[in-house]
């Protein structure tokens, strides 16, 4: 049975916003667009860069570094130079929280 950990105040997190934040000792970026809530690894599989601190178009987010750019659905590279997609995990919302399962 999957395990969610409270996040993040579902309040504290408009839609077309990202946050960065550190939950169970992971580095995350929460991503709220018109579609959903989604949460991925915040540091770049390309280099030392938090995409938290880049920009967000529609479901791209866009590496503050050199500009690759990722699917926040699923982590997925849209635009190179990153090779690697990040890793994407899933949200939900409970009682006015935003909730990430981490794995395992
Ligand atoms: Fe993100 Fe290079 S560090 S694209």
């Amino acid at each position: 049975m999957p395990t969610f950990h409270r996040a993040l105040a579902e309040a504290d997190l408009a839609e077309g916003q990202m946050r960065g934040l550190v939950l169970n000792g992971l580095d995350l970026v929460l991503v709220r667009t018109k579609d959903g809530l989604y949460a991925m690894d915040n540091q770049c599989t390309h280099g030392a860069a938090r995409l938290s601190e880049g920009r967000l178009r529609g479901v791209r987010v866009i590496c503050p570094l050199h500009g690759a750019s990722f699917d926040c659905r699923s982590g997925a590279v849209l635009a190179l130079p990153a090779r690697d997609p990040q890793r994407a995990y899933p949200t939900r919302i409970l009682d006015g929280w935003i909730e990430v399962e981490l794995g395992s």
